[in-house]
């Protein structure tokens, strides 16, 4: 009895709150008292069955508040339910994507090992990467990685990390990540828009670049037998520059800028359409990285050497990238700067 006079009270103070801003507009609404009455009414015929308030509630209908400023006179905003709802099966496709791409790479890797060199290294050395655009390239490859985890941590690990690491050491974490992917969000995008402009001429596509698309670059032949010439850049990383550089991450960069900076005025339903825009481009963007992460570490030898030190040997040049060599050969393309004394870096024969 108690309980249900409690009910009934709680319900004629909701549906008084929600009734005021009638009071406000010269409607057919029914009276505040009227609708009260219908409540309590209600409260005592189907105890527990508030459906009519929370209708209303979530109809948008706007309400009346004294607090300046945007959407302050919404109680419930719909679209947060659907926002909440897509994102627990987006967050599942992109786990799973993510975990058949580090499959795929542990297996491309058993089946093929490291791409090597056939020649033997000459020991003279052109210049791949001038010092800026190492830099801008470390930058904005560090940044991302670090976005990329951070993403991961926020995305993941309370339904992952959480049950594996307790509540204390989860929390340290998170925040940290959040943290972390807040302010460094803004550092990428700089360098981005470095990288871009320093790369981008390297990265026209030319009519090479079909043959190298066609027999893909000879990484699926085991022998390493085929051999497809390129320019400075083969058409894999010409792909990775468009689709991966300019387009994912300007779309990584512009979403999360919304985010970042809910300032200006923005409603929440944009930045939940933001939110998830983002949670899908960033998974796609991250399973993309990861292999060229690879490539550019474990999976081919002499290129990594060639974004720490800026040189790589004229036997890579040839081997990977022969266009671009019979151009420094022929005079056509600056073979750069003199390495440091005492040269070089040691590429091993495959
Ligand atoms: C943090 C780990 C990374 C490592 C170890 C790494 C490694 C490398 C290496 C070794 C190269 C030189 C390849 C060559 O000489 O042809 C390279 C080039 C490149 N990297 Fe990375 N990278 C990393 C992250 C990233 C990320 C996150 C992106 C994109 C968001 C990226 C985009 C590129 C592009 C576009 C090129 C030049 C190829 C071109 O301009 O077409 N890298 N990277």
């Amino acid at each position: 009895m108690r309980s249900t006079i409690l009910r009934a009270a709680g319900a004629i103070a909701l549906a008084a709150c929600v009734a005021l801003p009638a009071l406000a507009q010269p409607s057919t609404a029914p009276a505040p008292a009227d609708l009260a009455k219908e409540q309590q009414q209600r409260q005592l015929a189907q105890p527990g069955n508030n459906s009519p308030v929370w209708k209303e509630v979530r109809s948008g209908v706007p309400q009346t508040t004294s607090l300046p400023g945007r959407e302050t006179n919404v109680l419930i905003q719909p679209e947060g339910q659907t926002w909440r709802a897509l994102r627990v099966p987006i967050a599942t496709a992109g786990g799973a994507l993510l975990a058949l791409v580090l499959l795929a790479l542990m297996g491309y890797y058993a089946w093929r090992g490291p791409i090597g060199l056939h020649g033997t290294p000459t020991g003279r050395q052109i210049e791949r990467f001038t010092p800026a655009k190492r830099m801008a390239h470390w930058a904005m490859g560090i940044s991302f990685a670090v976005l990329g985890v951070t993403g991961l941590v926020v995305t993941f690990g309370k339904s992952i990390l959480l049950p594996l690491i307790g509540y204390t050491l989860f929390s340290w974490l998170a925040t940290l990540s959040k943290s972390l992917h807040n302010f460094l969000g803004p550092v990428f995008a700089v360098a981005l828009l470095v990288f871009i402009v320093l790369f981008i001429k390297d990265n026209i596509p030319r009519g090479h670049d079909a043959q190298w698309l066609a027999k893909f670059g000879g990484m699926l032949d085991r022998s390493g037998k085929t051999h497809v010439a390129s320019g400075k850049f083969n058409a894999g990383e010409k792909a990775l520059f468009w689709i991966l550089v300019v387009v994912l991450s300007i779309v990584l960069v512009v979403t999360g800028l919304v985010l970042n900076f809910p300032n200006f005025d923005q409603t929440r339903a944009t930045m939940q359409t933001m939110n998830l825009i983002h949670m899908i481009v960033g998974l796609i963007a991250t399973a993309m990285a990861c292999f060229h992460i690879y490539l550019g570490t474990v999976g081919m030898q002499g290129a990594l050497e060639a974004m720490r030190y800026g040189y790589v040997d004229e036997q890579w040049a040839k081997e990977h990238h022969e266009y671009w060599y019979n151009d420094v050969m022929a005079g056509k393309v600056p073979r750069g700067s003199e390495p440091p004394a005492p040269a070089g870096v040691q590429h091993r024969p495959a």
